[in-house]
C-alpha cells in the first residue's frame, strides 16, 4: 500500500455500503497507527480495548477520557489517510447529555474524526443525537458491548434467541435513524448480522459477527499475536509477534551479558583520530600511561 491514498471521511465510509468491504483495525499509538494506515485500513479505531491490551486491565471499565485522548493524539500523529474513530470510554457518555457532548468534542479536538458509542437504549439514542447535533459523526456499537460486561454477566455471544436478536435488530434500526454513519456488531450470530446488514442502509462492521457484514474489525494486538490474554474464537492471528519479541529481547540480553553487544566496529563510535586519543591520554593525571590503547577511527 505505497500509493498516496485520499483521506477517508465518515460520509465516504457510509458510501462504501454495497460497493467495497470496509477494513478496520484498532491502533493505540504512533507506530501501530502508522502500520495500520500504511497497510491500507479504511478506519483506525482508537479502541478502549487499549485498557486490556496496552494498559493491562482485566476489562475496559477503568479507561478514562484522559487515557483515551493521550492515545488518540499519538494515533493521529501516525495516520495519513484512515478515518480515526475515538472510542468513548465507560462513564464518558453515561452521566448527562451535556457532559457526553463535551467529551465527544474533546476527541475531535485531539484529532479524531468521529466517535464510537456503545449501546442503543432510548437514553443512549438521545445522547447520540446530541453528539451528532454538535457535528460529530458517531459510529454505533451493539451486541457484546464490553462496557456492559457486568450487566451482561460476562463477555458472551449476544442475540442467540429470537427475542434478543429482535431487540438487537430494533436497536440497529434506531441507531441508523438517529444518524450513525456505521455500526459495529460484536459477537452476535452470523444469521442476525446478515439480517441487520441487509436491512440497514449504513454499513455494519463485524467482530465475531460472521462474514456478511459490510466490513470487519479486529484488535491490532490480536491480529499480530501480541496479546497474551484470552483470544476469542473470532480472532484470526496473522502473526505471532509475542514469541518473536520475546526471542529478540532474550537474545539481546544474552548478547549484553556475554559481551557480544555492541560490536566495536559496527555499533560503536570512535575518536576523530589516534592523535586525539593520544592527546586525551596525555591529559590524564597519571601522565598518560597507556597499558593498551584502543584504536581510533
Ligand atoms: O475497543 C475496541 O477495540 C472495540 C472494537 C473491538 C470494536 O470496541
Amino acid at each position: 500500500m505505497s500509493e498516496q491514498r485520499k483521506k477517508v471521511t465518515a460520509p465516504a465510509i457510509r458510501a462504501m455500503k454495497g460497493k467495497a468491504r470496509i477494513g478496520m483495525l484498532t491502533a493505540y499509538d504512533y507506530p501501530s497507527a502508522k502500520a495500520a494506515d500504511a497497510a491500507g485500513a479504511d478506519i483506525i479505531l482508537v479502541g478502549d480495548s487499549l485498557g486490556m491490551v496496552v494498559l493491562g486491565y482485566p476489562d475496559t471499565l477503568s479507561v478514562t477520557v484522559d487515557d483515551m485522548l493521550h492515545h488518540t493524539r499519538a494515533a493521529v500523529r501516525g495516520t495519513k489517510s484512515a478515518l480515526i474513530v475515538g472510542d468513548m470510554p465507560y462513564l464518558s457518555y453515561h452521566v448527562s447529555v451535556e457532559e457526553s457532548v463535551r467529551n465527544a468534542g474533546r476527541f475531535i479536538q485531539a484529532g479524531a474524526h468521529a466517535v464510537k458509542v456503545e449501546g442503543a437504549k432510548p437514553s443512549r439514542i438521545r445522547t447520540i443525537e446530541a453528539i451528532l447535533d454538535a457535528e460529530i459523526p458517531v459510529m454505533g456499537h451493539i451486541g457484546l458491548t464490553p462496557q456492559s460486561v457486568n450487566a451482561l454477566g460476562g463477555f458472551r455471544l449476544q442475540g442467540k434467541n429470537a427475542d434478543d436478536a429482535r431487540r438487537l435488530l430494533d436497536e440497529a434500526v434506531a441507531l441508523e435513524r438517529a444518524g450513525c454513519f456505521s455500526l459495529v456488531l460484536e459477537c452476535v450470530p452470523s444469521e442476525l448480522a446478515a439480517m441487520i446488514t441487509e436491512q440497514l442502509i449504513i454499513p455494519t462492521i463485524g467482530i465475531g459477527a460472521g462474514p456478511s457484514c459490510d466490513g470487519q474489525v479486529l484488535v491490532f494486538h490480536d491480529v499480530l499475536g501480541i496479546y497474551d490474554g484470552h483470544t476469542a474464537k473470532f480472532v484470526r492471528q496473522y502473526a505471532h509477534l509475542a514469541q518473536d519479541m520475546q526471542a529478540a529481547l532474550e537474545t539481546f540480553l544474552a548478547d549484553v551479558r556475554e559481551g557480544r553487544f555492541p560490536d566495536e566496529e559496527k555499533e560503536s563510535f570512535h575518536m576523530a583520530s589516534d592523535e586525539e586519543l593520544k592527546r586525551l591520554y596525555a591529559s590524564r593525571d597519571d601522565g598518560g600511561v597507556v597499558v593498551e590503547m584502543p584504536k581510533a577511527q
